[in-house]
């Protein structure tokens, strides 16, 4: 299958050289063309314009900043013309809506239509070990097979519906800044104290399982049985409470540690103190009944 991939900053480039690992013919276009060198010189060929790449292609890779940069270069009468009969994979940065959107745009063009979210970094690319996320026709990413595999060993189709993986993109966002986050307040903790930063790195990073937590409030939400079984939301609320408390006196900030108190006891409040952790859904995303 030959694809071109629009964009050559740091992920699209990523991208380009793991389908040229693959063996796989590769056509690169970037706004400011001098960015396509290191593709060239890695075997791809650059295309003279995005109409012309496109026109020879059977699968188009778009890893631009946003909704608007896919808008100017991609979503033009000449593109969806040249992608006729052809495949479209949204990998630029996107809300569900505006995954839509394109998704529109292609169908309207007759392209077959993929949108996703690369849930990591340019060198799991490049090492073939990437979590590529998509959504759409599973025809499409059937067709894409070989292509999708080359960008990331594990590409998963999580919906059929465009917009599922942005919109799954931000649960993920959820999920992978506040851990981020919070490893940097640990972090700040330690240096604030004077408790050996690279010790609390080691332990966190390479020694302690914090899946272990995760996986009784994954058991709890599927269930949707929230009684404690291993620690009530009142003894973990107390335990984080610790936590402002120490990070003010040793001079930390305590933005995140406050906003995280107010949760947990808008989760009491509620009435689910002696539930586990996995309550605080309730507070999280409110019902309406
Ligand atoms: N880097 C990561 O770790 C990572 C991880 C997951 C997902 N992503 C996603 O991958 C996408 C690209 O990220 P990146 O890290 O490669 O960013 P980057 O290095 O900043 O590259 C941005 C790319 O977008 C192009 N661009 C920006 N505005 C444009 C416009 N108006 N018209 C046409 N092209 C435009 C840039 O072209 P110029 O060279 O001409 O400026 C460049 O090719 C983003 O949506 C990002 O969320 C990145």
């Amino acid at each position: 299958m030959r694809t071109m991939v629009a964009g050559m900053g740091l992920m699209g480039s990523a991208l380009a050289d793991a389908l040229l690992q693959q063996g796989l013919p590769v056509t690169v276009w970037n706004r400011t063309p001098e960015r396509c060198r290191a593709a060239v010189e890695a075997g791809a060929t650059q295309a003279s314009s995005f109409a012309e790449g496109a026109q020879n292609c059977d699968v188009l890779i778009s890893c631009l900043t946003d909704h608007e940069a896919v808008t100017q270069s991609v979503i033009t009468s000449d593109v969806g013309e040249a992608l006729a009969g052809k495949a479209f994979v949204q990998l630029s940065q996107a809300t569900p809506d505006q995954s839509l959107t394109f998704a529109d745009w292609a169908a309207r063009h007759g392209i077959g239509y993929l949108d996703g979210s690369i849930l990591g970094y340019p060198k799991d690319v490049r090492a073939g070990d990437c979590f590529i996320i998509y959504s759409g026709d599973p025809a499409v990413f059937e067709t894409c097979h070989d292509v999708l595999h080359a960008m990331g060993a594990k590409p998963r189709l999580v919906g059929e519906k465009p917009g599922v993986a942005t919109a799954f993109d931000k649960a993920y966002f959820a999920f992978y800044y506040a851990h981020a986050v919070g490893l940097l307040h640990g972090a700040a903790i330690c240096r604030a104290s004077g408790v050996p930063l690279d010790g609390f790195l080691d332990l966190m990073v390479e020694a302690y399982d914090w899946r272990a937590a995760d996986r009784i409030s994954a058991d709890a939400l599927k269930s949707g049985d929230l009684a404690a079984r291993e620690a009530t939301l009142e003894t973990h609320a107390h335990a984080y409470n610790q936590v402002a408390l120490f990070s003010r006196s040793v001079g930390a900030d305590t933005g995140l540690a406050d906003a995280m108190d107010r949760l947990f006891q808008a989760g009491i409040d509620l009435g689910h103190g002696r539930d586990e952790i996995a309550a605080l859904i309730e507070v999280l995303n409110p019902r309406r009944d």
